[in-house]
């Protein structure tokens, strides 16, 4: 593992529409650190394998495409083979496969480089399901950000919506529960906090008292 120690990380894990992303790039804005969306990195490959038209039960086929992807971040933005794809990976059906492809222990595994080379001064907030238990077991604060399921459908439609993405409410909640089961019962790195991780329940907070939770737990940690 090429980790370099010094660099504060703060992991923020959760289900989906949890409002980790917004919180993450608050909280990134605030401090002028960098940000990860690991959940954009499964995403952009899921979005890859539709447009290459591979099936996911194809590993090595997906394991080939993976090598012709090269990812960045910029800002809040991530770019493949500098193509800025932001929008294109943010719909339910690329969710939904990025949620089946993250069972596949080679795939977990030939992401955390990509994952771990976002560390950098002077600091990470790396936002997905496994950061505080698989891919910085070292960060420096762990938070693990929940909401309940009415809270986050309402969001994640919300999210949709202003994104002009056209989204049946019923559908998108039976969407949202399925990747839920998926992301926690799966064998390999399942969604579960660390044993470490502050456990935050977002779903009467807004963004900004979120983010004032996780400064003040920043501020105030003892390590
Ligand atoms: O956070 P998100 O909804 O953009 O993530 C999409 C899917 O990617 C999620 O359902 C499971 C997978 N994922 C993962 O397995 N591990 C991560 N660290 C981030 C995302």
């Amino acid at each position: 593992m090429n980790i370099k120690n010094n660099i504060p990380i703060i992991a923020i894990d959760g289900p989906t529409a949890s409002g980790k992303g917004t919180v993450a790039f608050s909280l990134a804005k605030i401090l002028g650190w960098s940000i990860l969306d690991s959940g954009a990195i499964y995403r952009s490959l899921a979005f890859f394998i539709i447009q290459n038209s591979i099936s996911y039960t194809d590993i090595n086929a997906i394991l080939s495409l993976l090598k012709t992807l090269k990812f960045s971040f910029h800002s809040n933005n991530i770019h493949v083979n500098s193509l800025d794809i932001t929008e294109k990976i943010r719909n339910e059906d690329v969710g939904k496969l990025a949620s089946i492809i993250s069972e596949n222990r080679i795939i977990r595994d030939s992401l955390l480089n990509i994952q771990r080379s976002c560390i950098q001064e002077p600091g990470l907030i790396a936002d997905g399901r496994d950061m505080g238990t698989v891919v910085f077991p070292f960060a420096s604060l762990k938070i693990f950000l929940t909401a309940n399921i009415d809270i986050r459908v309402e969001r994640r439609y919300k999210q949709l919506i202003t994104s002009k993405v056209s989204v049946n409410i019923s559908n998108l909640r039976s969407a949202i529960i399925d990747r839920d089961l998926r992301d926690t019962q799966r064998v390999v790195s399942p969604l579960i906090p660390a044993y470490d991780a502050h456990i935050l329940d977002s779903s009467y907070l807004t963004n900004d008292e979120t983010v004032s939770v996780i400064l003040d737990l920043w501020k105030n940690r003892h390590y």
